[in-house]
């Protein structure tokens, strides 16, 4: 496979490369501390056109193919997780859908706003007891003609805390298990909508992780996303595109980690000689290299995929389930190589390793991926 970038690619690569350092590295060690990330941030990040980067024009968006976002996930991952989380939720998560499968009026009042940044979005599938058993959406939206009501509890929605537009799964039919479920657009502010407690995390910290609860929500019928009945296709087909872009913060999350051990390793001195003199060093260095470049092979022909209409489910499965083992591996590698320094903060790998975690959960865990992947094979 030729994975030669175009002009614009290499572009939106290096712009991603300097947006990563100049804007997002200042400050990084201390919103991760605090579990914080400025509006202004956010909203420079809108403005350079990171928070719609596949949606069209027409709606506000850069107009860009999946692997141009991609690029721009890896590099703005290889610094700010929780920076890149904000990203690939918006785009992937969110505003795919909306473009994909929303009428007219709703891209009208939402899209072009959610794909400048104007405002950010949230996707709300996971529940306390439907995680990975995504269709068990104990979240009832009950018809009622021209409008549904929702109650319910939904868990770990990132964005939860600042997002104005929030999807939301909920079973409207029991009987007809996974065909019952509905994908509805439920804004901020609507009566018996409330946001729950900020999660206090492990990574990723910068990004805000909510639980939501509804109680008795009014939510229009002209806010449903597709037929009656599509919500969990829905669901799957986003997150089908949406692991592309996890997958993509994975393969940053360990190339910044490998980037940072690479020029450590060759200026840190023991034994009186720099340490990537020594095997013990070298032989980790290369088994990262290694790894990194076969989940780039990985993430960037999934990416392909996506953009030739190729069927993706597959590639960007085996992306996201090899690129975050690697994530985890080469962070873990990263704090060993640095020692007693990858211990503390001020050398960023102990916060990339626990950044790297969340990635073999989120969006499916690994666990989910290997029954798509063998599903997909045993099928085929
Ligand atoms: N595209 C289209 N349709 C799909 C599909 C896909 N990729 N995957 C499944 N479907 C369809 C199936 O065809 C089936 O429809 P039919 O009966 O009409 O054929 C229907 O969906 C149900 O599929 P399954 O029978 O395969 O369902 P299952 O109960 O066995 O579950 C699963 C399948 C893959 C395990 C799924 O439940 C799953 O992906 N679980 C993980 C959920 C997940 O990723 N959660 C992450 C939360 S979101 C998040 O993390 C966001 C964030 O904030 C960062």
């Amino acid at each position: 496979m030729d994975f030669s970038l175009s002009e614009e690619q290499l572009m939106i690569q290096q712009a991603s490369k300097d947006f990563a350092q100049t804007e997002l590295l200042p400050g990084v060690i201390e919103r991760d501390d605090a579990q914080t990330f400025p509006d202004e941030l956010l909203r420079k990040m809108g403005g350079l056109g990171f928070m719609g980067m596949m949606v069209d024009e027409k709606y506000g968006g850069s107009g860009l193919g999946t692997l141009s976002y991609v690029l721009a996930m890896e590099e703005l991952s290889k610094v700010d997780a929780s920076a890149s989380v904000m990203v690939s939720v918006n785009n992937s998560l969110v505003c795919w859908g909306l473009e994909t499968y929303g009428t007219e009026e709703q891209k009208e009042k939402y899209l072009t706003k959610l794909s400048t940044g104007e405002i950010i979005g949230a996707f709300c599938l996971s529940e306390p007891e439907a995680g990975s058993d995504a269709t068990s959406q104990k979240t009832t939206a009950i018809d009622k003609g021209d409008h549904y009501v929702v109650n319910g509890t939904k868990n770990w929605i990132t964005n939860g805390g600042r997002a104005e537009v929030f999807l939301v799964i909920a079973q409207t039919d029991k009987d007809k298990g996974h065909r019952g479920i509905n994908v509805l657009i439920v804004e901020k502010g609507m009566e018996g909508f409330e946001i729950g407690p900020k999660e206090n995390k492990l990574g990723i910290r910068g990004s805000d992780t909510h639980s939501l609860l509804f109680n008795d929500v009014k939510v229009p019928k002209e806010n449903r996303i597709g037929n009656d009945g599509f919500g969990f296709k829905f669901a799957m087909k986003t997150l089908a595109g949406g692991r592309i872009g996890i997958a993509a913060q994975a393969l940053g999350i360990a190339a910044g980690a490998y980037e940072l051990s690479l020029k450590y390793s060759k200026e840190r001195k023991a034994f009186g000689t720099e340490i990537a003199n020594h095997q013990a060093i070298a032989f980790k260095l290369a088994d990262m290299h290694t790894k990194i470049q076969a989940a780039r092979n990985l993430v960037y022909q999934a990416a392909i995929d996506k953009d030739t209409g190729n069927d993706y489910t597959l590639s960007g499965a085996m992306a996201k389930l090899y690129a975050s083992e690697v994530a985890m591996e080469t962070t873990v590698e990263a704090v060993q190589i640095f020692g007693g320094n990858g211990f503390v903060k001020d050398y960023h790998v102990e916060r990339l390793m626990r950044d790297a975690k969340i990635t073999q959960i989120y969006e499916g865990t690994s666990e989910i991926q290997k029954i798509v992947i063998s599903r997909t094979i045993l099928k085929d």
